[in-house]
């Protein structure tokens, strides 16, 4: 785990909602992958505690993407501290062809950075947006990705067959009560399909990162058989049949 400095090139506001913060920094981010994020602290932003989870949505050689709501003010010139990398790759299939990203009254923003890479290995992409997702502005996303507009309930035409289609499905939801939400979600998808296999659908968590390390054990996330895993070190990505949700 790197501490990495990095500097506010650019702010670009995408609408009312969502900004996206265009950074320079050395080389040691440029292997982040879909999945994979990064701590950050602002200068002049101090909390002695807790740094901003931010998600990359974009990286190249020495420059990041971040994406972040559009309620908190950045500044071009700004210095940032960047912890990371933090987590672990989202895991895909060795044989991929559909993958179903779904944004449950939830920002996509934990999603996009899958999707060039999904592109660019041919892998087709629908994005489903529900309640609060429907405020992400989708005209910044590639042509090639089917947005789907869902209501409150998550439902929306053909969802049975997009739900049977896709080969991987990945979730975000409110954090507010994660293990819920994504008990909900997968509810849902026992009903969708007659069975839901090992490595099919995922919930991205996203708790408070107080470390990033595995350290203060503040991420746990409750496995079944009793066990436990860290969203730091092993998520934020978790293979849903792994967490007792019913
Ligand atoms: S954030 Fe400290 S163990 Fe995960």
């Amino acid at each position: 785990m790197n501490d990495t400095p990095a500097i506010i090139e650019r702010v670009s506001r995408m609408n009312e909602h969502y900004q996206r913060l265009h950074l320079t920094c050395d080389d040691s981010l440029n292997e982040l992958k879909p999945g994979q994020t990064v701590l950050a602290r602002v200068a002049a932003r101090w909390d002695p505690y807790l740094r901003e989870h931010w998600w990359p949505v974009a990286v190249s050689p020495n420059k990041l993407v971040i994406e972040r709501p559009a309620s908190f003010r950045y500044e071009p010139g700004q210095a940032v501290s960047l912890l990371g990398i933090v987590g672990q790759p989202f895991r895909y299939r060795r044989t991929l062809r559909n993958v179903l990203l779904i944004a449950a009254d939830a920002a996509p923003t934990p999603l996009i950075l899958s999707i060039a890479w999904l592109l660019t290995n041919r892998i087709s992409v629908t994005l489903v947006l529900s309640g609060r997702g429907t405020q992400y502005p989708a005209q910044h996303l590639p042509k090639e990705v089917e947005i789907i507009q869902a209501d409150e309930q998550l439902s929306w035409p053909n969802r049975v067959m997009t739900v049977g289609w896709a080969d991987q499905v990945f979730v975000t939801t409110a954090a507010d009560d994660e293990l819920a939400r994504f008990g909900q979600i997968w509810t849902l998808f026992r009903e969708l399909r007659a069975e839901i296999p090992k490595g099919y659908l995922f919930g991205v968590f996203q708790p408070s990162l107080p470390c990033g390390v595995g350290a203060c054990q503040a991420c746990m996330i409750p496995l079944r058989g009793g066990e436990a895993c860290l969203a730091c070190v092993d998520g934020p990505a978790i293979d849903l049949t792994t967490v007792p949700l019913g």
